[in-house]
């Protein structure tokens, strides 16, 4: 599993947003459209602040750019403060030239009834596009990707799923108290994830060290999901120092 190990975030970050950028623009050369895999959470906000950088100061466009981010709290209204909705514009959407249309969010709003409709769907508007060029990954404390939790299975495609208990202590500061964060979101699946053409996983601080770890030198495994990626040909992890720490 090729592992990548840079000073610290800002610098692996603007590396990041680097390819995203060559990747944009190779395919504007083309007249073809890139289609990029999102995820939220604090671990890519460097990266995206570099991507609005490269927009405003060296003419970078996105008019050619689609995006599926990975996942949305459920339920979760678009509008609220912790809605990944909010995020992506305040981090990213709303300072680029991106076309709205273009921009794909699972839908936190909807009735119960009609969520394995939309999740087939979202897998279907994927593919319709050709697939995903490249996912951005974080990862959870409980070694989920995506909201993939412990006990997702390699093949799995996006769903509604319930989110382990230690990844609504971490996001309960944004929620004001665990008791306020949802108990389930829509997620694409591990099986979604690795169909992307390119994938990078990113994790920084002391507290990813541990799972960290587990994802790369641990036993392939259900228990953590992040494991799967071993399985892959075409992910890097990349790494600050602090995250790769306790690594062989
Ligand atoms: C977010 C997502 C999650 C996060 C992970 C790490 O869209 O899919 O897997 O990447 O929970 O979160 P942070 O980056 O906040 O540590």
């Amino acid at each position: 599993l090729p592992v990548t190990v840079y000073p610290d975030q800002q610098i692996a970050s603007v590396e990041v947003a680097r390819r995203i950028a060559t990747l944009i623009k190779s395919k504007q050369q083309q007249n073809e459209n890139a289609v990029l895999g999102l995820a939220t959470g604090v671990t890519p906000i460097k990266v995206y602040a570099e991507l609005v950088r490269l927009h405003r100061d060296e003419g970078l466009s996105f008019k050619n750019v689609i995006t599926f981010n990975l996942d949305e709290y459920y339920p979760m209204k678009p509008d609220a403060v912790q809605s990944y909705v909010t995020f992506m514009n305040e981090n990213l959407f709303d300072h680029i030239d991106i076309d709205k249309a273009n921009v794909h969010i699972p839908d936190g709003t909807l009735d119960v009834d009609a969520v394995a409709a939309f999740c087939l769907n979202y897998e279907k508007q994927i593919e319709e596009l050709g697939g995903l060029d490249l996912q951005i990954l974080g990862i959870g404390r409980t070694g989920h990707i995506g909201f993939n939790e412990p006990g997702s299975a390699p093949n799995s495609g996006t769903r509604l799923v319930t989110l382990d208990d230690l990844t609504r202590s971490d996001a309960s500061r944004d929620f004001g108290g665990k008791e306020n964060v949802p108990t389930k979101a829509i997620t694409m699946g591990i099986g979604t994830i690795f169909k992307a053409r390119e994938i990078i996983l990113m994790a920084w601080n002391q507290k990813k060290a541990p799972i960290i770890k587990k994802a790369v030198e641990g036993e392939i495994s259900g228990e953590v999901p992040a494991t799967y990626l071993q399985l892959s040909d075409h992910v890097e992890f990349i790494l600050d120092e602090d995250a790769a720490s306790e690594l062989t």
